[in-house]
This record gives structure tokens, C-alpha cells and sequence, in this order.
């Protein structure tokens, strides 16, 4: 038996004994079975099919685009690479906001057809009765408050979230919500390393941060992004692990320079 085989799976109540332990829980994207596999066998504990989809691997100006076929779409594929990690699929733009009857519906479509096993949506009080009704059939639910992209024509920037005292309390308001709710975990995006620290020790759930400091339970990072990939992004939060963007460019020419120098392929690299 492979160690891949024996890799014990992460589960909504491994995360919480995590945040219970102290450990830190890593959690990053992945929209396709290569990555994905590299992602999980790197030893992720979340994998986070997120609708990012729609800008990284559709090149959209934001995530609104993206569909629910081609969440679950992307989401069978990362799922079918994953042996360790929770895989976790956001829910798109339209598909769980004033209805949540259809929030339900396209919730056991994503668990049915991909295999993921949790969804996220974005917001607090306003789609609350949308995570009760997906609880209610037992899929668990992550949060995402803060900065949220599905938003973003509302917010019309993607700069720093509740710096005001009236935005930071409404924040903190929706995380006890969508605790008392019954959601595993939440995601903050881009707000200020304070304030995040403050729901992460008044939430008993997990709270996952990407550009929200160091005082929460865990991070998140687009993988594209960490990676190098998405070469032109360089917002203050990101770190970057790899400059893929420049490799894999480099790789490319190379190979251009070989095939049209006929050095490619050599008499070892045919039949
Ligand atoms: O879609 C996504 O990649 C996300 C993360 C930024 C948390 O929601």
C-alpha cells in the first residue's frame, strides 16, 4: 500500500481539534487534478476549489463568470486527485443568494456530481437562511467574510475591508452568525491582522485568513499565485514560493528553440 493510501483524511473535525491543539491549518486552491495532486501530496489540509477559477483558469476580470457546471466541473477533477486533504467548493455568484431552497439544491448538486466534500459561500446575515438550509441536509458550510469578491461591483475595489469601527463590528456580528449557524469554519479576506485575531479568539470554529494576519487559525493562498504563475499580482499579503511564471516561460522557449533548431527530437528520442 502506497503512503498516498494510507494518508488519513482531513475532515470538518479534524480542523476544529486543530484550532483546539493550537496547530495551524494550510489550505490552498486548486481548479484540476495535476495540481491538485501535487497540492494534496505537498500536505495541504484544505484544498479550496475556489470560484478564483473564473480569473486564473478562464482569465475573467472577476469570479462572477464562473458557473456552477464548471465549479463542479473543476471541483470532480481536483477531488479525484485527493487522498488527504478536505476538499472544499465555492459555491458561484447566483447560485445561493436570495433563495435558499436553490442554495440547497445547487449545494447537493456540487456534493453529488464532484464529491467535494463541503462548499463556502461569501456574506453573513444576508445569506444566513441559505448555510441553515444547506446545514439542514447535512453539508457542512464555510463562511468567507471580509473582503468578497462576488461583491465586488457593490465594494467597487478590492482594497483593505472593515477598517471603520461600523464595518468591523457588522464583521464580527455575521462570524458569530454563521457560528451559531452551524458552519465549520471561515475564511477572512483582506482585513485588518486586529480585527481578525479577534474573531478567531471569540469563534470556536476555525477562521482562515488570507490577508488578515498571523492572530487566526490558518492561511490560504491561491496556488497560481504562491507558485509564481500569476506573475502580475503582487498584493502586500502574498508570499511567493516559486517563480514558476519565469520557468515555465523559459522552458517553452527552450523547447521552440529546439524544434526549430531541429536539435529536437534526437535520435534517442524517437522509435
Ligand atoms: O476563490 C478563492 O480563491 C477564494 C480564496 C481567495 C479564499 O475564495
Amino acid at each position: 500500500m502506497s503512503i498516498h493510501a494510507k494518508a488519513k483524511r482531513i475532515t470538518t473535525r479534524t480542523l476544529v481539534d486543530m484550532k483546539k491543539a493550537g496547530e495551524k491549518i494550510s489550505m490552498l486552491t486548486a481548479y484540476d487534478y495535476s495540481m491538485a495532486r501535487i497540492v494534496d501530496e505537498g500536505g495541504v489540509d484544505v484544498i479550496l476549489v475556489g470560484d478564483s477559477a473564473s480569473n486564473v483558469m478562464a482569465g475573467h476580470e472577476t469570479t462572477l463568470p464562473i458557473t456552477l457546471d464548471q465549479m463542479i466541473y473543476h471541483a470532480s477533477s481536483v477531488v479525484r486527485a485527493c487522498h488527504r486533504a478536505l476538499v472544499v467548493v465555492d459555491l458561484p455568484f447566483g447560485s445561493y443568494q436570495g433563495d435558499s431552497k436553490g442554495a440547497l439544491h445547487n449545494s447537493i448538486r456540487i456534493m453529488k456530481e464532484s464529491g467535494g466534500h463541503a462548499v463556502k459561500l461569501e456574506g453573513g446575515r444576508e445569506v444566513i437562511d441559505s448555510v441553515s438550509r444547506i446545514l439542514s441536509a447535512g453539508i457542512p458550510v464555510m463562511g468567507h467574510l471580509g473582503l468578497t469578491p462576488q461583491s465586488i461591483y457593490k465594494f467597487g475595489t478590492y482594497t483593505v475591508r472593515a477598517k471603520e469601527e461600523e464595518e468591523a463590528e457588522r464583521l464580527l456580528e455575521d462570524a458569530h452568525l454563521l457560528e451559531e449557524a452551524g458552519c465549520f469554519a471561515i475564511v477572512l479576506e483582506k482585513i485588518p491582522a486586529k480585527l481578525a485575531a479577534i474573531v478567531s479568539s471569540e469563534v470556536r470554529i476555525p477562521v482562515i485568513g488570507i490577508g488578515a494576519g498571523n492572530g487566526v487559525d490558518g492561511q490560504v493562498l491561491v496556488v497560481h499565485d504562491m507558485l509564481g504563475i500569476t506573475h502580475e499580482f503582487h498584493p502586500r499579503f502574498l508570499r511567493r514560493y516559486a517563480n514558476l511564471y519565469d520557468e515555465m516561460k523559459g522552458a517553452v522557449e527552450s523547447y521552440v528553440k529546439d524544434v526549430r533548431s531541429k536539435d529536437f527530437p534526437n535520435d534517442k528520442e524517437q522509435y
